[in-house]
């Protein structure tokens, strides 16, 4: 007998879930990793959006890079109103945050970010939960011993029992998906790039490079973004 899927995120990316055997397995911690522009916040808020709308999935977008209102607005002009899903989805900033270091002198940057999260989990319950971005978090934090420390703050992740979308920056035309062996922690990694088709045209493309549970495709695809809607579509001109 076929083992059922396991229940599962939708990204509501037009065409993406079927290539992702329905979505993102509940509870895993994927990485969405690209340069500059390719899309990595809206992704993520895009994919809390609709879970908020169409599924009353609760979650949390902690913003460390962009102010709250920076990202509210951005998703506005992408036709995402927040005024219709504010009661589900919770965006926080670095400022938000920053009130509540106010008498936790004692405590580690990475402690309060993590009490911040499991305070906000004891009231809302979300379970979706995006870091914009790791980087980010990870130079707030001081690191002194990164690959240990991460190492703990995934343990803590998945403790959180939530689907977690860790957004991680990439250098332009590098490989790597972060810098401290994140990829490897993490169940899912899908990666966002830029890519030049010919001399005049460049396209965002996406595709999954791993995601634990689950017979993905690894191909690239086209990913657009139009009126609001993202959707991704198989790549018909190729560099040659
Ligand atoms: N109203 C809009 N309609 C269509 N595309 C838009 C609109 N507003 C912004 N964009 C596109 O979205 C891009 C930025 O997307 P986003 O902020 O999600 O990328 P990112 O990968 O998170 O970037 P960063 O690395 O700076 O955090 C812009 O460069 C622009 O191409
Ligand atoms: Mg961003």
């Amino acid at each position: 007998m076929q083992k059922p899927a396991s229940p599962r995120i939708r990204t509501f990316i037009e065409g993406f879930d079927e290539k992702l055997n329905g979505g993102i397995p509940q509870k895993n911690v994927v990485l969405i990793a690209g340069e500059p522009g390719t899309l990595k916040s809206t992704i993520a808020f895009y994919i809390l959006y609709h879970n908020a709308l169409h599924g009353n999935i609760p979650g949390v977008y902690i913003t460390l890079e962009q102010g709250r209102e920076s990202i509210l607005s951005n998703m506005e002009g992408l036709g995402l109103e927040y005024a219709k899903v504010e009661k589900k989805l919770s965006v926080v900033d670095l400022a938000m945050i920053r009130k509540h270091i106010e008498g936790l002198g004692e405590h580690t940057w990475m402690d309060i970010f993590k009490m911040y999260a499991d305070n906000l989990k004891a009231t809302t319950d979300y379970q979706l939960f995006v870091i914009d971005s790791l980087p980010v978090l990870e130079m707030l934090a001081e690191l002194k011993n990164p690959r240990n420390e991460l190492f703990h703050f995934f343990e803590w992740l998945r403790d959180l029992d939530v689907t977690a979308l860790v957004i991680t920056e990439m250098r332009p035309n590098s490989l790597e998906y972060c810098h401290f062996g994140e990829d490897f922690l993490a169940d899912g990694i899908l990666h966002v790039k830029m890519e030049q088709v010919d001399e005049v045209t460049v396209q965002r493309r996406i595709r999954c490079v791993k995601m634990r549970n689950t017979n993905h495709s690894t191909n690239f695809y086209t990913l657009m973004l139009e009126n609001g809607v993202l959707q991704v579509t198989r790549v018909l001109s190729e560099k040659t």
